[in-house]
């Protein structure tokens, strides 16, 4: 969810539904605002897109000049107008919006109906509205502090009440919240695009601080009460970085951003003279890298991945074992973690709710965690020993794409980092992979030149129903990541398997007309993957092959060849990758999907 505050000069409703767009990326089946006109609070919200909000207070205009807005992903109770957010108490008078899952809410919940209160929704959040009624001691900022020892779980909270309608509170635990600092008028949000428009001046609350947000004054207290000054962060991006810039889908300007993104992420890390990569900020050197005899790496979704591609080059280069594992599962399988484990977490988010989960438990244990990230400030950023930023700027799509090709690049420079360290590779190699990791960006944006090629394929493939992606070794992982695309933004059914495993079930699936996309990159494995695209043809399946250029025997298998240009088979991953994009995201436009906003899914998942 997303959840934004204003408390100024201006009106409030304007900047709240503003803001509330730029964090649509984190939840979007229901949206509200509470805003106080001088006399009481008003609430208008409603289930559906951000678009329904808007147009019913454009009917039914508030004026004031404080109020807080939520963007809703549901976790307790279905979307509908009742269980959205903002929630209040039941004269109305203080007023709530969380993102984040009250542990406890039942039972609170049933310790104030004895009490004589009665709720209107299902929700965690309402329990917390009705809670700082019953306590209220007469001062607001005291009342929330109060509450908060009855909390478990992980919430951000925004609260107003027009008992003390000179403040806007905000809390912090486990859920991100910022303060945006202004003149004359102060913010709170779930993310800096939020306020971007009004101010560059922000604070990050640490978990368990409240911060008290009047007109001119901003005031953060610790755990303990006390009042603690904290350093401002000036945000150097503009919003134009995070606007759409001309494209019809921020995912297309996002694939589109890659070779730029993927340029800025070696920058100053990996120079065309030198033979290391200038990973200093992560403090692994040979004496650390001794001490460790186990690498995990952890992460959700496409960041998971990247973290395979992670294990690849790791394993390959540097010779020491590495289990990648997706977080909601590591957490639950009492992994074997030590102090002599290093544990890489990766999100482009920094939020997830698992990843961290899965960060606190390894750190717990005593191992060394290295964030990959590429949100500076966010919660793994900040709890992890040392991190390494991918610098691909603000990703919105909720398909990521950049993300995960600058995840890619940290992993191979962070495999390259190791191996060097260790020993386990020549300087020669080195210079290959390296030379082949710089021509990635302008490989990938000669591969994007042809994306019209791409998308007369996706016109004549759209109307299908499965799809399967192939690949073996790397082009297997490379070919999970395409088959995720595929199937989050079109909603065509897709799965990748390892080509060899194919027959060994799943090939029964196969028939007439059934797509294939056949990843072909690996010298090593290239005369098995044209066995197993015979295999498939033989069923009648159309098979669409991505291979290297120069490699005319696929042509005689596949029914169409997509050929990237000639690179280091090490990095393939990199570079195919486009074209998967491209593929789900004209197949989506084809069949009319909400591209940058499926259904069901949300950029950043913050609950377990
Ligand atoms: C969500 C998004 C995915 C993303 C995953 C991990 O499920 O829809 O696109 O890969 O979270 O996100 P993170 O921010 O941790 O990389």
């Amino acid at each position: 969810c997303g959840i934004v505050g204003y408390i100024g000069n201006k009106q409030a409703a304007d900047i709240l539904i503003d803001g509330l767009k730029k964090l649509e990326y984190r939840g979007y089946d229901s949206a509200g605002i509470a805003v106080y006109n001088g006399e009481k609070i008003k609430v208008q919200k409603y289930k559906g897109r951000l678009s329904v909000l808007e147009e019913k207070v454009k009917e039914n205009p508030v004026q004031g000049t404080l109020g807080i807005g939520h963007t809703r992903w549901a976790t307790h109770g279905a979307p509908s107008d009742i269980n959205s957010h903002p929630h209040s108490n039941a004269s109305g008078d203080i007023v709530v919006v969380h993102n984040g899952i009250i542990e406890n809410y039942m039972e609170l919940k049933e310790e104030l109906e004895e009490e004589g209160y009665t709720f209107k929704s299902e929700t965690d959040t309402e329990v917390v509205a009705q809670l700082l009624d019953y306590l209220y001691t007469g001062d607001i900022v005291e009342t929330v502090q109060k509450a908060l020892t009855r909390l478990n779980g992980s919430y951000a909270l925004g609260i107003i009440s027009t008992r003390e309608p000179d403040k806007l509170i905000g809390v912090r635990k486990d859920s991100p919240l910022i303060v945006g600092v202004g003149e004359g008028e102060n913010f709170i949000a779930s993310d800096i695009p939020a306020i971007l428009k009004h101010t560059k001046n922000v604070y990050f609350l640490e978990n368990n601080e409240l911060v008290i947000l009047e007109k001119d004054q901003v005031t953060i207290l610790n755990k303990k009460g006390k009042a603690i000054e904290k350093e401002i962060f000036e945000v150097n991006w503009s919003i134009e970085d995070a606007e759409k810039g001309g494209y019809r889908h921020f995912m297309l300007k996002e694939i589109e951003e890659q070779p730029k993104a993927l340029k800025d992420t070696m920058t100053s890390r990996l120079l065309e003279d030198q033979d290391q990569v200038i990973l200093d900020q992560i403090k692994l050197g040979k004496k650390e890298l001794q001490n460790i005899n186990r690498i995990f790496i952890v992460a959700c979704g496409t960041a998971y991945h990247a973290g395979l591609v992670g294990k690849y080059a790791i394993e390959r280069f540097a010779r020491i074992p590495v289990e990648t594992e997706v977080a909601s599962e590591f957490r639950y399988k009492k992994p074997i973690v030590d102090e002599h484990s290093l544990v890489i977490v990766v999100s482009q988010s920094g939020e997830t709710a698992d990843t961290l989960a899965a960060l606190r438990l390894a750190k717990e244990k005593g191992a060394r965690i290295l964030a990959i990230t590429n949100v500076i400030g966010s919660t793994v950023s900040r709890e992890a020993d040392n991190v390494l930023y991918t610098w691909a700027g603000p990703e919105i799509a909720v398909a990521s794409t950049k993300a995960y090709t600058t995840q890619l690049i940290c992993m191979y420079m962070l495999a390259l980092h190791i191996a060097l360290e260790l020993g386990t590779i020549s300087v020669e190699f080195f210079r290959e992979i390296r030379d082949a990791l710089k021509q990635t960006p302008q490989m990938v944006e000669e591969i994007l030149k042809h994306k019209h090629d791409i998308q007369k394929f996706a016109d004549h493939n759209f109307n299908t129903n499965s799809v399967f992606f192939l690949g073996r070794g790397l082009d297997y992982y490379t070919a999970m990541e395409g088959s995720l695309k595929l199937k989050e933004i079109s909603y065509i059914h897709s799965e990748a398997y390892a080509a060899g495993e194919l027959k060994h079930g799943t090939i029964a699936l196969i028939e007439k007309g059934t797509l294939i996309i056949a990843l072909a990159t690996q010298q090593e494995l290239y005369e098995k993957l044209l066995s197993n695209m015979k295999e498939v043809k033989a069923r009648g399946a159309h098979v669409v092959a991505i291979a290297q250029e120069g490699h005319e025997e696929v042509k005689k298998v596949a029914d169409e060849v997509f050929y990237i240009p000639r690179i280091n088979d090490h990095v393939t991953p990199v570079t195919i990758i486009p074209i998967l994009q491209l593929i789900a995201y004209y197949i989506a436009v084809a069949r009319g999907t909400d591209v940058d906003k499926p259904r069901n899914l949300a950029k950043s998942v913050t609950v377990e």
